[in-house]
């Protein structure tokens, strides 16, 4: 089980700072939210920004890539430090040849779908990603309501990732917080995104780190 709190919601002013307090408070992976802007309604940051918190930090560096062509940049992220790419499901055409292609790059895959998507649009692909992400907001800022009715795919995602011989991670992004990350652990995630829940004062990476965890095991 991986907690995966996500920059969004961190001080952009004192990133290294922000980066160096997560890694010491105990976070597994950090969650890196790309966004243009087009496919969501957002702008954040890429790869130049990416390559410069990587020398703060050992963490595994998750890059969720809410971007119209996700593939135009893939070596820069990879170049940057990324340790997994995510793509949306919406905006890639032929996803066995271009996953499979990124992943011979040798940096981990993800899929994700937004929350109008039906999860069977991902599943012909589940055995040849690394991690299937199911998104619980509708994507593009932090701080928005869990919503429930997202659940089943959860369910379903794990009743088919039972049946392969190297099953996904299942992760979870969006209003992720006490009351709401164990529901997602009881139908099957086991990697948490968790950004306005975690970032609060410095002070208290640690316990909403901890907390979380609690409630997910
Ligand atoms: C939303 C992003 C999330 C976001 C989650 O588009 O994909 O990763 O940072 O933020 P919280 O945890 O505040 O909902
Ligand atoms: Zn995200």
């Amino acid at each position: 089980m991986y907690i995966a709190p996500s920059l969004l919601s961190a001080d952009f002013s004192n990133l290294e700072k922000e980066v160096k307090a997560i890694e010491k408070a105990g976070a597994d992976w950090l969650h890196l939210d790309i966004m243009d802007g087009n496919f969501v309604p957002n702008l954040t940051f890429g790869p130049s920004v990416i390559k410069s918190i990587r020398q703060h930090s050992q963490l595994f560096f998750d890059v969720h890539l809410m971007v119209q062509n996700p593939l135009d940049l893939v070596d820069s992220y990879i170049k940057a430090g990324a340790n997994q790419l995510t793509f949306h499901i919406e905006t890639i055409k032929n996803p066995m040849k271009e996953l499979l292609e990124v992943k011979s790059k040798g940096v981990k895959v993800g899929l994700t779908l937004k929350p109008k998507t039906p999860v069977v649009d991902i599943l012909p692909f589940i055995d040849i990603v690394d991690t299937v992400l199911v998104m619980t907001v509708e994507p593009g800022f932090g701080g928005q309501s869990f919503m429930k009715d997202q659940l089943s795919k959860i369910e379903t995602l794990k009743i088919e990732a039972q049946k392969l011989a190297n099953p996904p991670f299942i992760e979870v992004d969006g209003g992720i917080n006490k009351d709401t990350i164990r529901l997602c652990a009881q139908k099957g995630a086991n990697v948490f995104v968790a950004g306005s829940a975690i970032f609060t004062e410095t002070s208290e990476y640690k316990n909403n780190i901890k907390n979380l965890r609690n409630l997910a095991e």
